[in-house]
């Protein structure tokens, strides 16, 4: 489905991603982990073309992606959850879903899809006429997911779904990302730093440190905690 090769991306002259390599299979959960700084938003930024690859190539469905720019990567199923609170504040939430699905031209679509939003995350569907400034941390990220699910990603890229949810919203948080693999066989590349949490939902991890991938693996083989511990600290 996506296949990262010798990836070499930065900022201005700033090098951050240095010859990492990544794929996933259609309807992967692919968990990318690493310590803060790593390079992992750089990685999903690269892949949505908002950083351009200097060296390497992403090859999507078959075809390579490198130099496209984020509306065209949208435009063929790769969609991105940003990392923090990336909901629209002052528009409710079902606002924030029609904006979702803005690039649809079908409204009958638009409607459908906010339903089966509404199916997956029925706390929201309950707060659907609330501004989403005043929805938990819980239900903001439900709801940023929610709107990525608009345009029925075929890829999708979440960087941080936990960050700043409480334990429990983190469970529900990451149940519902494995719901909607489960559901619509999506492909998903998730960038956590709540390793045993994602741990428990992916087939495959990377550990990404200081723009290296330095431990790839399949999930269930990694529930030995120290062998992550020593891969982020470099021992
Ligand atoms: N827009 C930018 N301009 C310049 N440098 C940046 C920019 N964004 C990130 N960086 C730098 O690139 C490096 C990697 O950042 P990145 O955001 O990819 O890390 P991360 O692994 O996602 O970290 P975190 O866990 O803190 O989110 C860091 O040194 C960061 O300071
Ligand atoms: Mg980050």
């Amino acid at each position: 489905m996506l296949e990262l090769k010798n990836i070499e991306a930065g900022y201005n002259k700033k090098p951050v991603l240095n010859d990492v390599s990544i794929n996933l299979r259609k309807g992967e959960i692919v968990a990318l982990i690493g310590p803060n700084g790593a390079g992992k938003s750089t990685v999903i930024k690269t892949v949505m073309g908002i950083v351009k690859a200097r060296k390497g190539e992403i090859i999507y469905k078959g075809n390579s992606i490198n130099g496209n720019n984020p509306v065209g990567n949208i435009r063929h199923g790769i969609v991105y959850v940003p990392q923090g609170n990336t909901v629209f504040s002052d528009l409710t939430v079902l606002e924030n879903l029609q904006m979702g699905g803005y690039i649809l031209s079908d409204k009958s679509i638009v409607e459908d899809r906010i339903k089966e939003v509404f199916n997956l995350f029925p706390e929201i569907e309950e707060r659907k006429h609330l501004d989403a400034g005043n929805l938990s941390g819980g239900e903001k990220q439900m709801l940023a997911i929610g709107r990525a699910l608009m345009l029925k990603p075929e890829l999708l890229l979440l960087d941080e779904p936990s960050l700043g949810l409480a334990p429990k919203s983190i469970k529900k948080a990451f149940e519902a990302i494995k719901v909607i693999r489960d559901k619509f066989n999506t492909t998903i590349l998730i960038v956590e730093q709540k390793v045993k949490e994602v741990l428990e939902i992916a087939d495959r991890v990377y550990v990404l440190r200081l723009g290296k991938v330095v431990l790839e693996d399949n999930a269930a083989d990694l529930k030995d905690v120290s062998v992550i511990k020593k891969a982020f600290l470099g021992e």
